[in-house]
């Protein structure tokens, strides 16, 4: 596969991705669960930050410490699933920049249709995480991506769960310069769109409707 594609491997992620795609788990855990993980891919997906130093005191003496450098990052939620990933997240960056794009499916067309979009100022010099849990047909995320960069955004990485084969080609052919960071690359989709074998609708999952 493309290099534009990371898998993240690490032991916990992995473990708790099983949790997450067993059909008996319930809704609570599932969202914690996500949770979790989007804390542990947001590590992978940070690890590039640019740094800057600054001058401190300790309680023993001064030093030159390192700091994150640049504006704060906008983390950016499709809707809806998204917002599972956007707990984690949160918590280990509390004052990232927050944006939301809503698409819906035009069931005649099969076409993305944007309802919702509010992203942070200056997209331009931040670093823009997209976020969705499901990178299945790639529709909506390469859509999504594009409203970004037409809001400006010119550093975007795109951050899911799961991802098919499908998706990662439409992302990597519509937008090369989107990183993705993954917890897992599975087999490919079923006629309906739907991840195989997946963990289900994860919005249906995550907020327990069906
Ligand atoms: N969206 C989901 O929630 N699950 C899939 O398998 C595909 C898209």
């Amino acid at each position: 596969m493309t290099d534009q594609l990371t898998i993240v491997k690490h032991p916990l992620i992995q473990h708790k991705l099983t949790l997450m795609r067993d059909r008996s788990t319930q809704t609570s855990v599932f969202r914690q669960l996500l949770r979790e993980i989007g804390k542990l891919l947001a590590f992978e997906i940070t690890r590039s930050l640019p740094m800057t130093t600054r001058r401190i005191e300790t309680p023993i003496g001064e030093m030159t410490a390192p700091v994150i450098d640049g504006p704060k990052l906008a983390l950016v939620s499709i809707l809806r699933a998204g917002n599972g990933l956007l707990d984690g997240i949160l918590e280990l960056i509390p004052s990232a920049r927050v944006g939301f794009v809503g698409l819906y499916r035009n069931e005649e067309t099969l076409e993305p249709v944007q309802y919702y979009f509010k992203v942070p100022d200056d997209l331009g010099s931040r670093l823009v995480i997209a976020l969705d849990p499901m990178l299945a047909t790639g529709n909506s995320a390469v859509v999504a991506v594009e409203r970004l960069k037409r809001a400006g955004a010119r550093n975007v990485r795109f951050m899911c769960l799961l991802a098919a084969p499908e998706g990662v080609g439409r992302m990597t052919e519509a937008h090369p310069d989107v990183p993705i960071v993954t917890a897992a690359l599975d087999d490919h989709l079923d006629e309906r769109g739907y991840i195989v074998p997946g963990l289900g609708d994860a919005g249906d999952r995550m907020f327990g409707t069906k």
